[in-house]
């Protein structure tokens, strides 16, 4: 079975091609007009899709070396995410799915994010997963394939997005996490004890506070100060996160007894998450699994492999399918 995945929920672009249990091209296309802006700017986003989506469904196609002929159904994202976003990927999915006679499979990013750690690890149920995305911050029980269970979800901030929003105080580019991650390894995390909201207590999270706190602490300490120990700051701000994540999912697998953990989203490639996480699984004896890099921020490999697991159980759409952008 080859599935074609295209994902074009926020600012990236991207096709991929999954086929027969192996990913063939995973392309993605970037959108650098909002650098200047500080942020996504929804209708510059739905354009630049509108621009790049031909050229790059044609370069995952080239990449994995099949003609459109050969691709059996064609997976999309279609929530949650910008509405005019979403609209573009999956009106071409559709005028695919017309003109080559092929089904049509919508997915949820969110769940792509999660299932994206099949494409490297072996299928294995119940497992717990920790998704941490720019707009989403949960902790889910899967005991089996699409039947998923919120333990806890963050009551303000995602955890992407607090790092976007404390690294625009600190006067860095948007996206703002791949960066503090980049200054937080030369940087002491100890250098200033920043709040771990709700960390002792529940599965909820909450990453306003830390935010605020930044605003405080940026204030009055002045620029100067900031910039002169910004490698600091910065690790001490992704230890505040990380703690609080890496947390809450130990607590969720001592309340469920479950042994198998998943991170996923664009926060799981941040390297302090990650070596806090492996060092977790390896403590308490967890069958860990996190994405390679690649496969973390957002990408349609992970629209494609869904898709494909969504064919095995016969979940098809028709051409009534429709966008969402609060998709559940
Ligand atoms: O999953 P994703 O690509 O898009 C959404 O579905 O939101 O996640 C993007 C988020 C952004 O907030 C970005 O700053 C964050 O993931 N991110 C990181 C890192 N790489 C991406 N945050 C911390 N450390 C990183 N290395
Ligand atoms: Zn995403």
């Amino acid at each position: 079975m080859t599935i074609l995945g295209i994902e074009s929920s926020c600012d990236e672009t991207a096709a991929a091609v999954w086929a027969d249990g192996s990913i063939l091209s995973n392309i993605i296309a970037s959108q650098t007009i909002h650098e200047q802006f500080g942020g996504v700017v929804p209708e510059l986003a739905s354009r630049a899709h509108h621009k790049t989506i031909w050229k790059t469904v044609d370069q995952a196609l080239r990449e994995a070396d099949i003609s459109l002929d050969q691709v059996d159904s064609i997976a999309v994202a279609r929530g949650p995410g910008l509405i005019g976003s979403l609209l573009v990927g999956l009106s071409f999915a559709k005028g695919l799915s017309i003109s080559q006679e092929r089904p049509i499979i919508g997915v949820n990013h969110i769940d792509a994010h999660m299932y994206a750690n099949f494409i490297e690890h072996e299928e294995v149920y119940p497992f717990l997963a920790l998704i941490v995305s720019g707009g989403h911050t949960r902790l889910v029980q899967v005991d089996e394939l699409f039947s998923h269970k919120v333990l806890g979800k963050t009551r303000d901030d995602a955890a992407g997005e607090a790092f976007d929003k404390i690294g625009k105080l600190l006067n860095l580019d948007y996206p703002a996490g791949p960066i503090v991650d980049k200054l937080s390894k030369e940087g002491d995390p100890a250098f200033h004890d920043f709040p771990r909201s709700m960390i002792n207590k529940g599965l909820d999270f909450s990453f306003s506070g830390l935010k605020t706190s930044v605003l405080y602490y940026t204030q009055e300490k002045g620029e100067e100060f900031v910039q002169q120990n910004l490698n600091d700051i910065c690790a001490s701000v992704s230890a505040a996160i990380t703690d609080v994540l890496h947390v809450k999912l130990k607590r969720a697998v001592k309340k469920t007894g479950v042994k198998n953990i998943m991170v996923a989203g664009g926060v799981s490639a941040n390297s302090m998450l990650r070596e806090k996480v492996e060092e977790m699984a390896q403590k308490m004896d967890l069958h860990l699994m996190i994405p390679s890099i690649q496969y973390c921020t957002d990408n349609a490999a992970m629209i494609a492999i869904t898709g494909a697991l969504k064919a095995r159980e016969g979940r098809y759409d028709d051409l009534q399918i429709k966008p969402f952008a609060r998709l559940a």
